[in-house]
């Protein structure tokens, strides 16, 4: 395990809980409607696979290339079956 936890969208200077919880306030399930706020994820976008994942598993922080892994997972032979 990482001694780093990707937990902030740093554009923005915003933790991850506070965009969750923006989310949940605005009703918003996706990383482009808080980009239409300009509320995150509008500068590098280095943050948009973990915003799309806390909105997922509602977690607000993550191992360095979670998202990667969890992706790289899918279509792997054994969930074929
Ligand atoms: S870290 Fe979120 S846009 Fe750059």
């Amino acid at each position: 395990m990482s001694r780093f936890l990707v937990s902030k969208c740093i554009c923005h200077s915003r933790e991850f809980s506070e965009i969750k919880e923006y989310a949940k306030e605005n009703n918003f399930s996706s990383v482009e409607e808080l980009q239409a706020q300009d509320f995150c994820g509008c500068g590098c976008g280095l943050c948009i696979p973990y915003i799309d994942l806390m909105l997922e598993t509602g977690e607000t922080a993550f191992e360095p290339g979670a998202y990667y892994k969890k992706k790289s997972t899918k279509g792997m032979p054994s969930e074929d079956r």
